[in-house]
């Protein structure tokens, strides 16, 4: 009786502590709270000017994606709220196609690390051209390079080769490095808190009242717990007690019969 007891206080706990808590894409998704809220699973009915806050599930694999204008959807692996920082991977697998063109202006993100500028070359390339000296100190980035052309990011200093034109002059995190390719590494962000909670006040009010609900009934559980033990312990004590009893009312009957059949026997 006390552990099936003690299961129904897990079960109504563990549901109410999943009340009180964030949403969440999928099991192991990262937990999305304020100033994030997905769109859809949380209803914030209105922005209020704030969209870069706004992620989404995918239908197709649960993960959780946010959207930049500059670049498309990003899948994002981890939200940290103490050090505010959001890691994220490109679902094509190219970092430095995003370094190039995720443009963080306007929206409330930047990059997490230290950045460095670097100038993106793209090289006309062919078996008979030979590399020009400057590039044989890079390796071009695989996921952007074609048969034609391959494309490299350098430091901002070097001379532009003849067969190369300089696509832009960017600072991001690192420049492409084979040792380095992980695409999984790089793109982690950092954010501004926005001036209200990301949704309007309503909104957070509502959050706020989901969170105290949640609490009460964990509140209520430990007391129920608490009682539910307290209850199961008299009532074993109770049964014991009993026990003894019996024993010793039968002893006393079994005295009594001795004594009835010597009493015959005499
Ligand atoms: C999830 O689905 C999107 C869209 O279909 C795809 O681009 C992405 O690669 C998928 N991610 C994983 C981890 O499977
Ligand atoms: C990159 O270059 C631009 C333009 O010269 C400059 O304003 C910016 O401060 C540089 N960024 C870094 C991280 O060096
Ligand atoms: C918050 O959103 C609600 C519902 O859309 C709207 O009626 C209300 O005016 C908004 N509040 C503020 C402060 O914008």
């Amino acid at each position: 009786m006390a552990t099936g007891h003690v299961f129904f206080v897990v079960i109504v706990c563990s549901s109410a502590i999943y009340v009180s808590n964030a949403a969440r894409c999928g099991l192991g998704g990262p937990e999305v709270q304020s100033p994030f809220h997905l769109i859809d699973e949380q209803p914030c009915d209105d922005v209020l000017g704030h969209p870069g806050y706004t992620m989404k599930c995918s239908r197709e694999n649960s993960t959780t994606v946010i959207s930049f204008p500059s670049y498309g959807d990003l899948t994002v692996m981890s939200i940290d709220y103490e050090t505010k920082r959001i890691d994220l991977v490109d679902p094509k697998g190219c970092v430095h196609e995003v370094f190039l063109n995720l443009d963080l202006s306007n929206t409330p993100f930047q990059h997490f690390y230290l950045l460095k500028n670097y100038t993106y070359l793209k090289c006309s390339s062919s078996s008979s051209l030979p590399v020009d000296h400057v590039l044989r100190s890079y390796d071009e980035i695989p996921c952007m390079s074609r048969a034609d052309h391959k494309v490299y990011t350098v430091d901002v200093s070097i001379g532009v080769p003849s067969n190369c034109r300089a696509i832009k002059t960017v600072a991001i995190p690192f420049g492409y490095s084979p040792y380095i390719s992980d695409n999984t590494f790089g793109l982690a962000l950092t954010w501004d808190s926005p001036p209200c909670d990301g949704c309007n006040n309503s909104i957070s009010d509502r959050h706020r009242h989901h969170q105290v609900l949640g609490w009460s009934i964990v509140l209520l559980c430990v007391c129920l717990a608490m009682a539910g033990l307290a209850a199961a312990k008299m009532y074993s004590s109770y049964v014991k007690k009993r026990g003894d009893n019996n024993r010793k009312e039968n002893e006393q009957l079994l005295k009594h019969s001795e004594g009835m059949l010597q009493s015959l026997e005499a």
